[in-house]
C-alpha cells in the first residue's frame, strides 16, 4: 500500500514536470513502460552477474534498486547549479531516470551502470532524449568532463563507497558531488548544502559537496 501510494505520488510529480519539456515526454513514458514490463527491482542471479560482482569486488545486496524521481532530480540538480553548460554523470544510473532530469535542465547526461540488463532496456529511450547510458563499473568511470557527479550509493558497502571516493578525486576541482543517504567523508570535499528529498522508497537525505582538489 505504502509503495503504491509513493509510486502514484512520484509519477504524478514527474508528469507535472516532464510536460514542460515535450521532447522528453516520449522517452520518459518509454522508460516507465519498460519498468512496468520488466521490473528493475528483481535482479536475476546469473553466471554473468557473479562474474561482474567478482570483478568489481561487490556483493549481490549492493544491487538493491531504487530510483530518484524526475521531479526530485530536477529540483536537486538545479539547486546544485546544473544548467545548459553542465555535464552530469550518474554513477550507478540504473534505468537512467536522473539523466532525463539533467536533459530537462539542458545539460549533457551520462549514466554508468553495472548491469547490462538495465542498459539494454533503457539506452534506447535515453538516446532519443540526448542522454547516454553505458555499461561499466562506476569505479572506473571517466569523470574528467563532469561538472556534476550524482550517486545514489545507499546500498553500497563502505569498501565500494571508498572506491568511488577515489574516483571522485579524478574530477576537476570545483566539480559538484551529489550523494544520497551519506555524505562523502574524506578530506578535499566541502559540503555546500543538505536536503531531505522524496525517492521511490521514501524520504532520504542528499548532500551537495564540492571537490576542492
Ligand atoms: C539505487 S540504484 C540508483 C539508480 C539511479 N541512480 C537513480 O537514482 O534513479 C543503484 C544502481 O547502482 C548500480 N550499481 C551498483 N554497483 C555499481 C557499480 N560498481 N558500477 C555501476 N553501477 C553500479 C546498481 O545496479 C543499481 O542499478
Amino acid at each position: 500500500m505504502y509503495a503504491a501510494v509513493l509510486e502514484l505520488l512520484t509519477r504524478l510529480g514527474d508528469l507535472a514536470v516532464v510536460v514542460w519539456r515535450p521532447r522528453l515526454v516520449a522517452p520518459y513514458l518509454g522508460l516507465w513502460l519498460r519498468e512496468v514490463l520488466v521490473s528493475p527491482y528483481r535482479v536475476r542471479r546469473s553466471f554473468e552477474l557473479t562474474r561482474l560482482l567478482h570483478a568489481s569486488g561487490q556483493t549481490f545486496n549492493e544491487l538493491m534498486y531504487g530510483e530518484t524521481p524526475l521531479h526530485t532530480a530536477v529540483w536537486l540538480f538545479r539547486k546544485a547549479g546544473l544548467d545548459g553548460g553542465g555535464r552530469l554523470v550518474d554513477l550507478g544510473a540504473g534505468r537512467g531516470r536522473t539523466l532525463l532530469a539533467a536533459r530537462w535542465l539542458g545539460a549533457q547526461a551520462l549514466g554508468v551502470e553495472l548491469l547490462q540488463a538495465h542498459v539494454a532496456l533503457a539506452a534506447g529511450p535515453l538516446k532519443r532524449a540526448g542522454a547516454e547510458l553505458v555499461q561499466g563499473d562506476a569505479a572506473h568511470a571517466d569523470l574528467q568532463d563532469a561538472t556534476h557527479v550524482f550517486t545514489n550509493w545507499t546500498a553500497l558497502t563502505p569498501e565500494t563507497r571508498a572506491r568511488l571516493i577515489e574516483r571522485f578525486r579524478t574530477c576537476r576541482p570545483g566539480t559538484r558531488i551529489l550523494t544520497v543517504t551519506r555524505p562523502v567523508e574524506a578530506p578535499g570535499f566541502t559540503v555546500l548544502s543538505r536536503h531531505w528529498l522524496l525517492f521511490t522508497w521514501g524520504i532520504e537525505q542528499v548532500w551537495v559537496q564540492e571537490y576542492r582538489g
